[in-house]
């Protein structure tokens, strides 16, 4: 059986109401709830972990990789464009993931434009709202 950990960073629990316009209407207990139907559907393990600490998100990694977790699906949020110690972690453990955003990075602030991720993320998907986490996951399903 598959094992798949999602991992969202900053910010992200206050979806639904954060930046609608940006972020969509969808909550974080609801797009969990959709990727944990969506994972039990094919007979695969996924969890969920939001945390606004990059200490937390680090650790989670290391766990992960504890866990023998087979993939990961990154959201780093504003970790993204800031975190090498996140991007040492992920290196560390070899766990493939795909980064997602739900917002299309390269069309917003400059700042957003670079992610220390991207590189050695498996893929990227972005812009597409809670579907880039749907796409991810059944990319991951696929495999
Ligand atoms: C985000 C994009 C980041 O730039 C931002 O800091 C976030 C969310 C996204 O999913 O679109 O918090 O990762």
């Amino acid at each position: 059986m598959k094992k798949i950990l999602v991992l969202n960073g900053p910010n992200l629990n206050r979806l639904g109401t954060r930046e609608p316009s940006i972020y969509g209407k969808t909550t974080l207990h609801d797009l969990n709830a959709m990727l944990e139907k969506q994972a039990q559907l094919a007979h695969a393990q996924l969890t969920c972990i939001q945390t606004n600490s990059e200490a937390e998100f680090i650790n989670a990694i290391h766990k992960a990789g504890d866990e023998n977790i087979n993939y990961l699906i990154v959201n780093a949020a504003a970790f993204t464009h800031t975190s090498i110690a996140i991007r040492d972690a992920l290196i560390a453990v070899n766990i493939p993931f795909i980064e997602v955003h739900l917002s299309n990075i390269y069309a917003r602030e400059s700042f957003r434009h670079h992610s220390y991720l991207s590189d050695i993320a498996q893929g990227i998907i972005y812009g597409l709202g809670s579907k880039s986490y749907r796409l991810a996951l059944q990319a991951i399903l696929d495999i």
